[in-house]
């Protein structure tokens, strides 16, 4: 705010939620660059709603399925996000989830605070080891490799991943092996997906792809809720056709509280905390002002979107 604040007027949306529709369409009218999150649907309505002033649309975000680039290009409109500074703290929360959900923290925790922790016990929250398993990486760009060397390098796990391109360097440092995506799942003992969600992506994990999953395997979710089929996931995790599942993004966000996914004890979700760091959050930040700024001088953003 104070960098953008020194170079132009700033109008600003207060309060904790998402401005409405109604409200954002009134916010942007006459605006140069708007300054988004991934919470705020920002399409050709919007960008028209502004006018033809409107130089730059800048995701305080990497994902920006959010943005319809392709209205803003037409548009001569640039994008920008805030890719690199948030790869390890997502990372992180995507290890934090494997562990968790392989180690039952979720119901030992639970079992802990509500009288059921009567003893130590020698069969008591059995779940399973990390070390030496197999991680299928699905998206294996900044996140999914930042997640695959720490598994590799701290719990000497085997690499499998998708992508659209091979990556020999990847292949190289991690012994890692591209695969199909059926062969990821049927192989690997956790699956954590890291692609963007697009058109070739939503529903990636459905019914037929958890059918492949070995019962003991473990689904990992740090990229957008709707590539998976939340509904084929909720059935898999009750019939106990997979191990569980950590999610830290889900259809809808927020999750309503009465869904069935909170009840179940192999399912850990968090609320998009991915990048919630210090250090991530202000990276980012400092990302979305230059942006901004680069866009409105009309120079080329820092940081564009493909
Ligand atoms: P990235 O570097 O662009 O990585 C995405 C990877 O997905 C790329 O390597 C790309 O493959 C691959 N990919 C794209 N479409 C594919 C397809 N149809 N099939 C297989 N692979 C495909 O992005 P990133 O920085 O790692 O971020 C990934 C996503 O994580 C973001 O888009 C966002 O949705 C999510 N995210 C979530 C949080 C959170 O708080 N939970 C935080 C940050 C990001 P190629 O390289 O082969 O083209
Ligand atoms: C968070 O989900 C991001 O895309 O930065």
């Amino acid at each position: 705010m104070e960098k953008l604040a020194a170079h132009c007027e700033v109008r600003l949306h207060e309060g904790p939620l998402p401005p409405t529709r109604e409200a954002l369409l009134r916010g942007v009218v006459g605006c140069t660059g708007i300054l988004s999150l991934l919470s705020d649907r920002i399409d050709a309505e919007v960008m028209d709603a502004a006018g033809p002033q409107l130089k730059v649309i800048s995701n305080f975000a990497v994902g920006y399925n959010n943005i319809d680039v392709m209205a803003a290009r037409q548009r001569g409109i640039a994008v920008g996000n805030t890719p690199d500074v948030l790869t390890d703290a997502t990372a992180d929360i995507a290890v934090a989830l494997a562990l968790a959900v392989a180690r039952r923290m979720k119901e030992a925790a639970h079992d802990a605070r509500n009288g059921k922790w009567m003893t130590w016990e020698p069969l008591g929250w059995i779940g399973h080891d990390l070390h030496g398993k197999t991680v299928g990486i699905v998206g294996m760009g900044r996140i999914g490799t930042a997640t695959a060397k720490r598994l590799h390098g701290g719990w000497q796990m085997s690499v499998l991943y998708t992508s659209r391109r091979a990556k020999p360097e990847v292949d190289r440092q991690l012994d890692a092996q591209l695969v199909t995506l059926d062969k990821l799942l049927e192989q690997a003992d956790i699956v954590s997906l890291h692609v963007p969600l697009t058109e070739q992506t939503r529903h990636l994990i459905g019914a037929n792809e958890l059918e492949l999953m070995k019962p003991s395997a473990i689904l990992v979710n740090t990229s957008r809720g709707e590539i998976i089929d939340q509904e084929a996931l909720t059935e898999a995790l009750r019939e106990k056709q997979i191990f569980g599942a950590g999610l830290d993004v889900t259809t809808p966000e927020p999750l309503p509280a009465d869904h069935p996914l909170y009840d179940l004890p192999n399912c850990i979700i968090l609320p998009h905390i991915g990048s919630a760091t210090q250090r991530a959050r202000n990276a980012m930040a400092e990302r979305a002002a230059e942006n901004i700024l680069a866009g409105i001088e009309g120079k080329p953003l820092p940081w564009p979107v493909d």
